[in-house]
């Protein structure tokens, strides 16, 4: 199966509509009903947009909205600026764009300037742009160096940060196929997550509490947004199933040529868990943290 990260950030969309913690999103609405007729918000590692799309879809924004996506992938950015007008169509929105990566969402409610960054967010942050009323970093902070990036990121806000789907160092894949292979495949793979480039915190769900703290953000909310895919009447929804294989892609993709691994041992135990997938046998969970937090 071929795989495009744009694809699997499209894919995964209703897996996080689940996830996302349902009491740390009523107090965020709270904030959005109290904030008044405008608002500003800025998205680190934003991806394709699917996150605009959610709060749009969800009806959850004030009229007005200046949100400021930033990605460090040209080709996000790209997809960004051709799949949100799509999106936005297929949802009665109406849309402008301008030459400078800036588009213009509307209908007769919502009105959403969205500006669509490509940089790492750490030279966004050096630019020292205007803060947001709200920063929302989804998916993305297990990615960074935890904790010495965090006060530089939430400086991107004046009010309010929700920092969502925070991995937190568990995955289960069920039914077991041998305890132990399971459990050491599984291991060398978070081990791998530590060994990125730029970083990373696999335990960043339960870590974000004291690194919080320490950079003198108020929790306001925190909560469970664990990703749950499982197979109904033995089988999948379309996206979910590609969602679940490019979760294997990731295995792979992390440990080919790991030399703690035996090759023909891992190859096998891909295959079965493929077989699962095509079977409609394998249950995925991976357990993340949510927040809402004052800066
Ligand atoms: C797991 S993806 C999540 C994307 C999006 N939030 C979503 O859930 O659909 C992480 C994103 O962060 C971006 N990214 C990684 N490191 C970054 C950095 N240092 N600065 C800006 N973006 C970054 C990647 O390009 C990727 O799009």
């Amino acid at each position: 199966m071929e795989f495009k990260f744009s694809d699997y950030l499209l894919a995964k969309q209703s897996v996080d509509d689940r996830a996302l913690n349902k009491d740390v999103l009523s107090i965020l609405q709270t904030y959005f009903d109290m904030a008044g007729p405008s608002l500003s918000i800025i998205e680190a590692g934003g991806g394709i947009g699917t996150m605009l799309a959610r709060l749009l879809r969800w009806n959850m924004l004030p009229p007005h909205v200046g949100y400021t996506l930033v990605d460090s992938m040209p080709e996000n950015i790209a997809y960004a600026k051709t799949w949100l007008p799509q999106w936005a169509a297929s949802a009665g929105l109406q849309t402008e764009t301008t030459p400078a990566n800036e588009l213009r969402l509307f209908d007769a409610k919502h009105e959403v300037y969205l500006r669509l960054i490509c940089a790492d967010i750490f030279d966004f942050i050096a630019r020292r742009p205007p803060q947001a009323d709200l920063l929302i970093a989804h998916a993305f902070l297990d990615l960074l160096p935890l904790p010495n990036g965090l006060p530089d990121l939430l400086s991107l806000s004046h009010r309010m940060a929700w920092l969502t789907l925070n991995f937190d160092g568990v995955t289960i894949l069920e039914p077991i196929l041998n305890p132990l292979t399971d459990e050491y495949i599984i291991r060398l793979y978070h081990r791998s997550m530590y060994e990125r480039p730029g970083g990373g915190d696999i335990q960043s769900g339960r870590h974000l509490f004291s690194y919080l703290l320490e950079s003198d953000a108020s929790i306001l909310a925190a909560g469970a947004s664990d990703w749950v895919v499982y197979p109904r009447n033995g089988k999948y929804q379309p996206e979910e199933y590609y969602f679940l294989h490019c979760i294997l892609h990731f295995i792979e993709e992390s440990l080919s040529g790991n030399r703690r691994l035996d090759p023909q041992a891992f190859k096998d135990w891909l295959t079965v868990r493929r077989s699962q997938i095509e079977r409609g046998k394998l249950t995925y969970i991976a357990h993340q943290m949510d927040f809402l937090v004052i800066v």
